[in-house]
């Protein structure tokens, strides 16, 4: 099937990358000193755009950027017209367009991105996918490109061919069920090896996938990873510098210890991509997200602290008094010592974010010099290690949980055509997250926290919706009619559920 009509015929689930958009990238760029456009200015491409949630999810946040998609499924770029429609989004055209017919003349842009697509796709339009990066970058631009990576897909790939054995030519339509079901099969009982290695390495993982990752990952005709070194020497040839990887953490702190890390160093004599293609051996890499510019960037991150100041920080914290030190309530990651003061004032905030300029000022009036610039140091090591979220504009979002909860008027139209399309979008919030709605149940409440209802009388309103019969509480495998347990249960369901909305930002 070409690759057209396969997306026609199958839509793919569309969601955020939020390392793909440009607030990350412009973020990269400075950390490296290339001096990206401003995001909210900024002109931007996203070529296989798909549905268009990601590029769309950019857009709302901000409305004075001009941006563009485009994909070659007349499918998915009719829906991605009706979701902008809902939304009511004016700054972004969904053009239906091969990547093969892109050239300069379509338009130059400050960032463009390329999620999903580059190892879903044939050589010439993987050439393509770079010439376009070549001629339609402006100076400063950045490009970012996704793809699957050896050696981690050396082992999987081995996953793909044996289920597209079982599968043979035949079309089915329970091809994953088929192939799943040869992959238990070896699981238990083929002999030690290779094959066996990576079926116990992924078989736990992969029967929790989404559907449509599985279909593309595993059952789409082409699926051609590639080396790292192999990318980056494409991109060089276009006349692209490597900047760093999206997760520019994996960049900037590489997970081998410093002998290591000092033995590689001498053996790439300053070769960045060298490097890197001897850490993605190490840990058998799978996937990259790669930032690419015209512009030559510096090989050492480089932070000078002023610049610090520009930037607002978010985060919520837990302090563990057994270990006595923070923790990111989200991640459990311990955070560094000697900056409490801030994780406080973040949680107090959350999810709204702080500038870093305003507290360092009001640090200085009770701080010495000294303990500023380790203050400094400690928000650098912060930035680089993505531990805290660093942002370039100002999010002003809710403090506290109002009585009657009401989502953004945005979020109700995307539940809405979340139902209507059967879940073909994720549910993203303005910060960028995906949420897991439960399609009983939470296409029906959400749209209902409209700001006239408080807790009770929503879940109330769940009670209805149980008795209706469009879904019921279990326990244990056994449905409750017990009818206070019912009402405790959709209290308990409902204050969950608003408190999650309130944490990604979601209320208004
Ligand atoms: C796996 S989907 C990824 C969609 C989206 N970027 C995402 O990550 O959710 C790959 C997309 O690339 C599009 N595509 C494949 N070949 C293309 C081409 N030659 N020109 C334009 N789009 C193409 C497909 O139609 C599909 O929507």
């Amino acid at each position: 099937m070409n690759e057209e009509r396969y997306y026609d015929e199958i839509p793919y689930r569309s969601k955020i990358f939020k390392e793909s958009l440009p607030e990350n990238s412009y973020i990269a760029g400075l950390l490296y000193g290339v001096n990206g456009v401003l995001p909210d200015k900024a002109r931007v491409l996203e070529i296989g755009c798909g549905v268009g949630a990601n590029i769309i999810s950019f857009g709302l946040n901000h409305p004075k950027s001009k941006l563009v998609g485009v994909d070659l499924s007349s499918k998915q770029i009719s829906m991605a017209n009706e979701l902008k429609k809902r939304l009511g989004t004016k700054n972004i055209e969904f053009i239906k367009k091969d990547i093969l017919e892109i050239d300069k003349k379509f338009g130059e842009f400050d960032y463009i991105i390329a999620h999903g697509v580059y190892s879903w796709v044939s050589d010439d339009v993987k050439r393509a996918i770079f010439k376009i990066f070549k001629e339609c970058l402006s100076e400063n631009g950045i490009a970012y490109l996704s793809y699957n990576t050896y050696p981690g897909w050396k082992g999987k790939e081995i996953l793909r061919d044996i289920m597209l054995y079982r599968n043979g030519e035949v079309s089915s339509n329970n091809k994953i069920e088929l192939g799943f079901d040869t992959l238990r099969h070896l699981k238990n009982n083929a002999l030690d090896g290779v094959i066996k290695k990576v079926i116990d390495d992924n078989y736990d993982d992969l029967i929790k996938r989404n559907p449509s990752y599985i279909m593309h990952e595993y059952f789409e005709s082409i699926n051609s990873p590639n080396y790292f070194h192999e990318v980056a020497s494409c991109a060089k040839d276009s006349g692209l510098n490597f900047l760093c990887e999206a997760d520019w953490q994996s960049s900037i702190f590489p997970p081998v210890n410093e002998n290591l890390n000092n033995a590689l160093k001498a053996e790439s004599k300053g070769d960045r991509v060298r490097f890197e293609q001897f850490i993605d051996f190490i840990v058998n890499k799978t996937f990259r997200r790669t930032l690419f510019t015209k512009a030559k960037p510096k090989d050492e991150v480089n932070i000078e602290f002023s610049n610090l100041d520009k930037f607002f920080v978010s985060g919520n914290f837990i302090y563990d008094n057994t270990n006595r030190v923070y923790k990111n309530a989200q991640t459990n990651t311990i955070m560094p010592k000697g900056m409490g003061k801030l994780f406080d004032k973040l949680s107090e905030i959350y999810p709204s974010n702080l500038s870093v300029g305003e507290f360092i000022s009001e640090l200085k009036t009770s701080k010495s010099d000294e303990e500023i610039r380790e203050f400094y140091t400690n928000l650098a090591y912060l930035l680089c290690s993505k531990k805290v979220d660093f942002s370039i504009y100002k999010k002003e979002l809710l403090n506290d949980i109002p009585k009657k909860p009401k989502l953004g008027k945005n979020s109700i139209e995307l539940v809405k055509f979340i139902k209507e399309y059967d879940g073909i979008v994720s549910f993203f919030s303005p910060l960028y997250d995906n949420i897991q709605l439960n399609s009983d149940c939470d296409y029906e409440l959400l749209p209902l926290m409209d700001g006239t209802r408080d807790i009770e009388e929503l879940a109330s309103e769940l009670v209805n919706l149980e008795k209706s019969g469009k879904f019921n509480f279990i326990i244990e495998d056994m449905v409750v009619e017990d009818e206070s347990k019912i009402e405790s249960m959709a209290k308990a369901y409902v204050k969950d559920k608003v408190d999650l909305l309130f944490k990604f930002g979601f209320l208004v």
